[in-house]
């Protein structure tokens, strides 16, 4: 009876919408809101045993999100370039969440490793659900004529190409099931510009244009598609931009209280969980003490 379809599917996951506003009337008992929020409830889409894919797992936003979709039930697809840090991860998200995950080594970069990657998926792990391509990194804060070469492609291949790949081999199969999601990790840089971030910002720009794009291209399609853009998130970002200067890193996050991938997490599910009729197409969000790309309220007590 729920949406999703564990109790029986329809063809088309949208025409749910009506049938369960008929739901109203079984909870005459209770006052309106609360029928309103048990029917809102009935319609999420749930992913219990749904298959999530999500790209560069092994640290920050991609870490924080296996962990909320365990938390949901879902089965986890797993891939970034370090494996030694991306099975950690995975054991431990079985064995706290009594999950299934299925971990792969893989480069984004690569666009013959990516379409391996997925067409060498075993059976039970072909019908992806949710797509959240996160792999991503900025490298450097210099002028864009000033930017080391293997920065700029370092950005140009993971954040664009990287994303494109990967789409592209995974959302045939979900125009064909007419059924899944895919979620891309924006950031407020799709939308504003920076000092030191314009090759990043570009990428960025490129990513929010595409995920334009892909929701005309499916248009006539069940496939949602939607992005989450945050502002600062304390993970290892700035580590990695900074090619791990840790003072420098940590000095992006001093005196503020900065998201967690925690709190990006939780939005990407929300966009997951909607009933299938309703397709979010971007939330922009960022920590209270950020206010645009580079404005950000510093405390000196902190
Ligand atoms: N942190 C922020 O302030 C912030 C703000 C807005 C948007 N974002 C976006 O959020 C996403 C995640 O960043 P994060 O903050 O979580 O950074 P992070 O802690 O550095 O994590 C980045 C993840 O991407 C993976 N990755 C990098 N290059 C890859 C490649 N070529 N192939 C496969 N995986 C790759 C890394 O794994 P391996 O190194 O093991 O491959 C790692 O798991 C990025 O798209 C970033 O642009 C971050």
């Amino acid at each position: 009876m729920l949406v999703n379809g564990r109790f029986g599917i329809t063809k088309d996951p949208r025409a749910d919408r009506n049938r369960y506003q008929g739901n109203m009337v079984t909870f005459p008992f209770l006052p309106g809101n609360y029928r309103l929020h048990i029917i809102y409830t009935m319609l999420m889409y749930t992913l219990t045993d749904r298959i999530v894919f999500i790209t560069g797992a092994s640290a920050g936003i991609g870490a924080a999100c296996a962990e909320t979709f365990a938390g949901l039930g879902a089965r986890l697809l797993l891939c970034a370039r370090r494996l030694e840090r991306l099975l950690p991860v995975a054991s431990r998200l079985e064995a706290e969440y009594d999950v299934e995950t299925h971990v792969i080594e893989l480069d984004v970069t690569d666009s013959e490793a990516v379409a391996k990657a997925i067409e060498n998926l075993p059976e039970e792990w072909r019908e992806i659900d949710v797509l959240v391509n996160n792999a991503g990194k900025a490298l450097g804060l210099d002028k864009s004529y000033e930017s080391r070469l293997d920065h700029i492609d370092g950005m140009i291949d993971t954040n664009i190409k990287g994303v494109l790949y990967v789409t592209r081999a995974v959302v045939p199969g979900m125009v064909e099931r007419n059924r899944g999601h895919v979620i891309q990790i924006g950031s407020v840089a799709g939308r504003w510009v920076y000092p030191g971030g314009t090759v990043y910002c570009a990428t960025k720009h490129a990513v929010r244009a595409f995920n334009e794009g892909l929701k005309m291209d499916l248009h006539d399609s069940a496939v949602r598609v939607s992005s989450v853009d945050p502002g600062l998130v304390e993970t290892e970002f700035s580590l990695v931009r900074f090619e791990g200067d840790k003072e420098r890193a940590e000095a992006v996050y001093s005196g503020l209280t900065p998201l967690t991938g925690r709190d990006v997490a939780d939005v990407v599910a929300f966009c997951a969980t909607r009933p299938l009729h309703v397709n979010i197409n971007e939330i922009s969000m960022m920590c209270v003490d950020q206010s645009h790309a580079v404005l950000v309220n510093r405390r000196k007590s902190d």
